[in-house]
């Protein structure tokens, strides 16, 4: 279906950060696939681990014990001081999963018509339920009716969800990304997330996290919450967890641990040993190569650079990110530098229309954050 405006390019073969096409140009990849190739393309350890599980065992059957999706359960467990996981095979569906659950969770308090506080310029996936929490109108047109049930709010306004609460006696959760992606990577103030943590205590909510985009290392820690000192109740988490075998996790804990029961919810394919074999690969991989740190230590040089470079340049609005998510908004659409870049071997993307977004492979080098930093810099002073 004509559901991609794809740019003009395939690619054939993977190293570390560099894709090749078939033409065998070289690229370096500062997109990761979107947020998804943290260990950079075929790391070799991942690629043994992958193909020696699909020697043995690819699937079963969620209707069997999977010791490998256990094993993958303890893991995040351990890594995030939550206490459940369901496992399933995309971000939209990780978050479908939290929907519900919070859905079930007021249902279960007496509460007949649940809402959910989401936030405007947020984006949770492409599902009906998953659209309707994203707060970005292009996404959604054409699409209605969109589902009920959801309120909205500026993101990083702690007055506009406290006016929630006196007004909507029916919320019961909050839905929020602790750094906004695709709505343009907006970083909110330090203290946001602990605030908000206290508002859903003080109320009764769940506070439920989509770390799809920012969790797994890419903020400089496993998951961006831990830059706050708190532990939400839900976490929603794909992308960067199987490094390109389809993955996705809700975890849960707190008072949202004991919501679902037996038949409340399923997937055919969630959790198989394959993807589960992936996942925990990555983690261990992530783990041994200090990787979190890695992705602290070059998002800061790259945004710093990019600073001297580009920060007193007119046109160019913020930089701005956390770890290796980076933002670089310019005053005016700058969609056309995504294919000026990758005639220049380099792959990024642009969101929002007017935000340069970089999401570099967690593995990525000094010499090769600094070929993204000079490619990007000198196409936005000839832009
Ligand atoms: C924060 C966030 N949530 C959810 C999704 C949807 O994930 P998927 O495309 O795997 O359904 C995305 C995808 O970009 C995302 O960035």
């Amino acid at each position: 279906m004509n559901t991609y405006a794809r740019l003009p390019v395939t690619f054939v073969k993977g190293k570390g950060v560099w894709l090749w096409d078939d033409q065998d140009k070289r690229y370096l990849d500062a997109l990761a696939g979107i947020a998804v190739c943290g260990l950079g393309h075929c790391h070799p350890k991942f690629v043994k681990a992958i193909s020696e599980q699909a020697g043995m065992l690819i699937h079963t059957s969620n209707l069997y014990h999977i010791d490998k999706q256990e094993k993958l359960a303890n893991k995040l467990a351990v890594l995030s001081g939550m206490n459940k996981a369901f496992f399933c095979n995309s971000g939209a569906e990780a978050n479908e999963t939290a929907i519900k659950l919070a859905r079930l969770y007021g249902h279960n308090k007496g509460i007949d018509l649940p809402t959910i506080i989401v936030m405007e310029q947020s984006f949770h996936g492409r599902t009906m339920a998953t659209l309707t929490a994203t707060g970005c109108r292009k996404v959604q047109a054409g699409f209605e009716p969109l589902l009920a049930g959801f309120a909205r709010v500026p993101f990083n306004d702690l007055e506009a969800i406290t006016q929630v609460a006196v007004h909507n006696k029916n919320v019961v959760a909050i839905l929020v990304e602790p750094y906004q992606g695709e709505g343009g990577i907006n970083v909110p103030q330090v203290d946001y997330l602990k605030d908000l943590r206290q508002i859903c205590d003080e109320n009764d909510w769940l506070l439920m996290l989509d770390e799809v985009q920012c969790g797994i290392g890419r903020s400089g820690k496993w998951f961006a919450f831990q830059h706050s000192g708190i532990v939400p109740d839900v976490m929603t988490l794909a992308k960067g967890l199987g490094s390109g075998v389809p993955i996705g996790a809700c975890l849960a804990g707190n008072m949202a641990e004991e919501v679902f029961k037996p038949g409340n919810h399923a997937s055919t394919f969630g959790g198989n040993p394959l993807a589960c074999t992936a996942a925990i690969t990555t983690l261990d991989i992530i783990e041994e190569e200090n990787l979190m740190s890695n992705a602290m230590e070059q998002g800061d040089f790259i945004r710093k650079t990019f600073q001297t470079q580009l920060g007193n340049m007119e046109g160019v609005m913020q930089i701005r990110g956390q770890g290796l998510m980076i933002g670089i908004e310019l005053s005016k659409p700058c969609g056309n530098l995504v294919k000026d870049a990758l005639k220049q071997g380099l792959l990024i993307n642009v969101t929002l229309d007017k935000v340069v977004r970089l999401l570099p492979p967690l593995v990525i080098k000094r010499s090769e954050a600094e070929q993204i930093v000079n490619i990007v810099s000198t196409l936005i002073k000839e832009f």
